[in-house]
């Protein structure tokens, strides 16, 4: 679908939506142990979920919104935080591989979970209630 210029943040909120409800199949097929293979498919379906808004995101907002306001931005560290959730994920993966070998793991499994889960909620957040509200304003 294409989508008109100025409406750039309809499909973005759309994707965190989707985010938002594959986090929750991740938490509900967390309690498997050892964990499953299903849980690895929802696993990697998060993680292509989040790199494709990322990647797509930064193109259509992040770049636009920085050109638009210099140096004076909050583009940087929304960057940043793309950054640390990326490395979470990362991490999630590694965890759930060291899990499935040593169901003793299944702490750490579900620690990295909720890094993950608490740091894509809080990102989203932001993004909805300043960013989206400043791209509507400035773009
Ligand atoms: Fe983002
Ligand atoms: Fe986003």
């Amino acid at each position: 679908m294409v989508y008109a210029e100025q409406d750039r943040i309809t499909p973005l909120k759309n994707e965190h939506r989707s985010i938002s409800r594959q986090l929750d199949v991740v938490r509900g097929e967390m309690t498997a142990s050892p964990p499953s293979d299903q849980l690895q498919r929802s696993i990697d379906r998060l993680g292509s979920l989040v790199e494709t808004h990322f990647t797509g995101e930064e193109e259509s907002l992040y770049k636009p919104l920085k050109l638009r306001l210099g140096r004076d931005n909050p583009v940087d560290a929304m960057t940043q935080e793309h950054r640390t959730i990326r490395r979470a994920i990362r991490e999630l993966h590694s965890s759930f591989t060291r899990c499935k070998a040593d169901s003793s793991r299944a702490g750490e499994l579900r620690s990295c979970f909720d890094s993950v889960q608490r740091e894509l909620g809080e990102h989203i957040e932001r993004e909805e209630s300043v960013l989206f509200w400043l791209a509507d304003l400035k773009l």
